[in-house]
Formats: structure tokens, sequence, C-alpha cells
């Protein structure tokens, strides 16, 4: 079927999720009900979800019926034993500590490392920083309420929009040597690679560029994480764009890319494909001592290690979730869903980042201009496209990026972009058309369109919950 325009969706739909339709008056209403910030909408108010691509898309008929065989012992679940075996199996890794999603694993490896880390050198936490290609919001939270800085070291046009790297997920790797040698590598606890990126775009990471951050880190002696959740969507863009990697599997570059990593941690609801789920995994026992202390605080955090933060039958799924989320023909169609987005997006004038695995990224600083970054450009994009057609985007812009915690000042972002997400195997082509038409119409009232300013501005974490108004 290779002659063909498009791959059609490689999958048949069996079950119906009704959505409701409303109106341009109802939506006016919602958006400025909820402070003109989409996390505050409602569910039943939106026609097409693209907040996230995290634990929102379908799941196979063969991963709802591993359902079925949870064990729900307590300890030593068979269902335990199903997912350590797909781990050992796709990544090499040994160990296998369940988690009830990414942050769930966070919360148990960051303090653990850190410590490590203190205690071996006679250190002071207050003194180190953590390194990546970009942190994931919770992952940078964690290491700060741990005590570390952060500090993100991405390859130089990773967020110029007109430029199209194949690799804008890379690290910088000068900048990341120079950071160390700055801070010293002993203050550097851990180094994590988050595949693919997500802050810049859902960009892939090469497997060169892993590699060699892997022996940077080993030669400083810094543990390096590897920020999973879109681990497959990373291991196609290497098969396509890598030379050297045309004709292996997927399987063999996942397998391949962790060899450069010592930990992984996973939120499964990605590409691992289910509603709930992560992963906390040791290589080898070269971390042996980073295990037991992870596995003792995940008792007290998420559960006895053989569940975790996860129920028999979740493991089960997720075993078999691994393995569908790699499926070759699956990850073709994906991919070419958001390339057909963004390209749709492109042809009628609205920028995006060169296309990433899990969603398109406009580029709103280039389309409202006349809205500075202070008054959250990417935001007032999202309320208007959710005016227009009653779609849910996301900002990942200032208004994301929040303020200088010592300072108090905005801090300056590298780019004010809106996300549309997109789940799995939840939304077809007619509703991609359906979105680059909305673009078009929200085009055409760009002159109207006004800044926001806030009425509440909570101090942390300030995008999930503050409210905002037209100036
Ligand atoms: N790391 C990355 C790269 C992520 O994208 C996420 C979540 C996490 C860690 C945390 O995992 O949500 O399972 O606790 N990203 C979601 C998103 C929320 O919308 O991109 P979690």
């Amino acid at each position: 079927m290779n002659n063909f325009k498009h791959l059609p969706e490689p999958f048949r739909v069996k079950v119906i999720e009704p959505v409701q339709r409303t109106t341009r008056e109802h939506r006016e209403q919602a958006i400025l009900q909820a402070g003109m910030n989409p996390f505050l909408l409602d569910s039943k108010d939106v026609f097409i979800d693209l907040l996230t691509d995290s634990g929102t898309g379908a799941v196979t008929q063969n991963m709802q019926a591993a359902m079925l065989r949870g064990d729900e012992a307590y300890s030593g679940s068979r269902s335990y034993y199903a997912l350590a075996e797909a781990v050992k199996d796709i990544f090499g890794y040994q160990h296998t500590i369940p988690t009830h999603q990414g942050r769930g694993a966070e919360q148990i490896y960051i303090p653990v490392l850190i410590k490590k880390r203190e205690q071996e050198k006679g250190l002071d936490r207050s003194k180190m920083t953590v390194f990546s290609n970009y942190f994931f919001d919770t992952t940078q939270g964690h290491s700060q309420i741990n005590g570390c800085t952060v500090k993100n070291v991405y390859t130089p046009s990773a967020f110029d929009t007109a430029d199209h790297f194949d690799f804008k997920g890379n690290f910088d790797l000068q900048a990341l040597e120079r950071g160390i040698q700055e801070v010293g590598a002993e203050h550097v606890p851990y180094i994590v690679s988050t595949i693919t990126c997500n802050s810049s775009g859902g960009q892939p990471v090469s497997l060169a560029n892993l590699k060699a951050v892997y022996h940077l880190a080993k030669k400083y002696d810094i543990p390096v994480v590897m920020d999973s959740a879109r681990f497959a969507e990373n291991a196609y863009f290497i098969q396509q764009r890598e030379a050297g990697y045309k004709d292996w599997s997927i399987a063999d570059i996942t397998r391949e890319s962790y060899k450069y990593a010592d930990l992984l941690a996973m939120s499964a609801k990605k590409d691992a494909m289910v509603p709930m789920g992560g992963l906390l995994c040791i290589k080898d026992d070269s971390f042996a001592d980073v295990y037991l202390e992870c596995r003792t605080l995940c008792v007290v955090q998420e559960g006895f290690p053989t569940y975790g933060g996860l129920e028999g039958g979740a493991m089960e799924r997720l075993a078999v979730g691994l393995y569908d989320g790699m499926n070759q023909d699956w990850l073709a169609y994906r991919t070419a869903q958001v390339q057909y987005l963004v390209d749709g997006l492109e042809s009628i004038g609205v920028t995006c980042q060169k296309a990433g695995g899990h969603a398109a990224f406009v580029d709103a600083g280039k389309l409202l201009p006349h809205i500075p970054a202070e008054r959250f450009p990417a935001q007032a994009l999202a309320c208007e496209l959710y005016k227009v057609a009653g779609i849910r985007a996301v900002e990942i812009g200032s208004f994301l990026l929040g303020r200088d915690p010592k300072t108090g000042k905005q801090l300056p972002c590298p780019a004010e972009l809106l996300r549309l997400t997109i789940p799995r195997a939840t939304y077809t082509q007619t509703h991609m058309d359906f979105i680059i038409e909305a673009f078009n119409q929200v085009k055409e009232n760009i002159p109207n369109i006004k800044g926001l300013t806030f009425t509440y501005e909570p101090k942390v974490l300030r995008h999930f919950t503050a409210r905002l108004q037209e100036i």
C-alpha cells in the first residue's frame, strides 16, 4: 500500500465515546468562566481535546484483554513478573519498579540520586546542578524541591521554528561539558535525557547524541536517566532520519538506545498507551544501591514493590502496551498524522515547529506579533481557538514558564508556542482538517485578538490554576 498518498488509520474503531457540539455563545461563556485558562474548562464543553496525549488515547484490544489476567496478589504478583519480563526484553533493564505515572518514578529516583551524591562526596545539595536536553515540568519541579538547580542544554536551533534540523531534541554537548566543569562534576547528581524532547516540540534525540551524552557522563562519573515517555516515537525518528538505522527494527533501536542510560523513568501514559501507569527501572547491579533505596521509598510512596502504583490488571495491560506502542505501521501512521496537521497549518501561513512525534507546535509569537510575550500570545491563541471551534490546546511559553523564584521577574522564554497534542488513535484525518479550517477562521480575526493579564496568579505551577482577563 506504499503507492497511496496517505496511510489511513491502521486500525478499526470499536467503541464510541460521544462528544457534544456547542454553540459559540456557550464557548465564549465557558472560557470566560474558566478565567481564560483552558486547563479550567470542563471536558464536556470541549469538542476536540488536544490538551495532552497523556493517558487520553485509545488502548488496543490486546491491552484490554490482558487486564483480565491481572493477579492482584499483594506481593509476588504474576502480573508484576510479566511486566518486569517485558522491560528486560525491550530495554534490557534488570530491575523494575511500577509507579502510578511518570512523576511517581521521579518522586523516588530524584531524592535517592541526590542523597547518594551528597553522602558519597560529603557535599551540600544547594550547590548541585542537574542537566537535561530539556526538563519536563515535573522532573524540573522534583529536582528543585530536592534542592538542586536545573539547567537545560539544548541544541542551539531547538526553538527556532524556521530551522528544520532533524534532531532538535539533541543536547548541546559543548554546553553540557562546559556546565559540568563550571559546577564541578561531583556537584552533578544526574543527567536526564528526555526522549523525545517534549518541551522543544516532541523533537527526537539522535542515537549519536544519546551515546555522546552517556560517554561524557561516564567520564565524569555521573548517572544518566532516560526520561522515556515517548521512547517509541524517538526510535521511529532515528530509523527514518539517522544514517545507518533505516534497516533496524524499532525494537532493535530501542534496545540500542537504552544502553546509553543507567536508569529509566517512564510516564507510560504516552507511548506505552495506558491511561495510567509509569515505570522506574535500573539497568544492572552497578546501581544496586540505588535500586534498593528506590525500592524502599516505593513502599512508602507508591506501594509494595511488586505492584508499586498499579493494580495487577494495569501491570498486564502495560506489559502489552509497551510492545503495541512499538508497532512499525502504527508509528508511521501516528507521525504522518502530526505531519499532515503541520503541513496543513503551514499551507495557510501558520508557522509550526518541525513536526515532532506527538503534537503540532504552533508559533504563536509569529502569528500574533502584536501581543508581547508578557501578555501571553499562545494563551490568547488557545482561547480564540476554543471560541471558534471548541478545540482545547495548551500554551507552552511564558505563561507556563513562570517567574524566577528569586527575583519574581518573568523568565525569558525561548518561544511562544501553542501545543496541539494528538491523543493516540482517537481523532481521524477529518478532525485534522477541521482543526486546519478552524485556524483559517482564527487568522481572519487576528487583529482583534487581545493579550492577557492575571486576575489570579498562584506562586508555583501557575499555568494549571491561574485566572486571566483580556486587556
Ligand atoms: N516526562 C515527560 C517527558 C513528560 O512528557 C511527562 C508528562 C512526564 C515526564 C510526567 O509524567 O504525567 O505521567 O506524571 N507529560 C504530560 C504532557 C503531562 O502533557 O506532556 P506523568
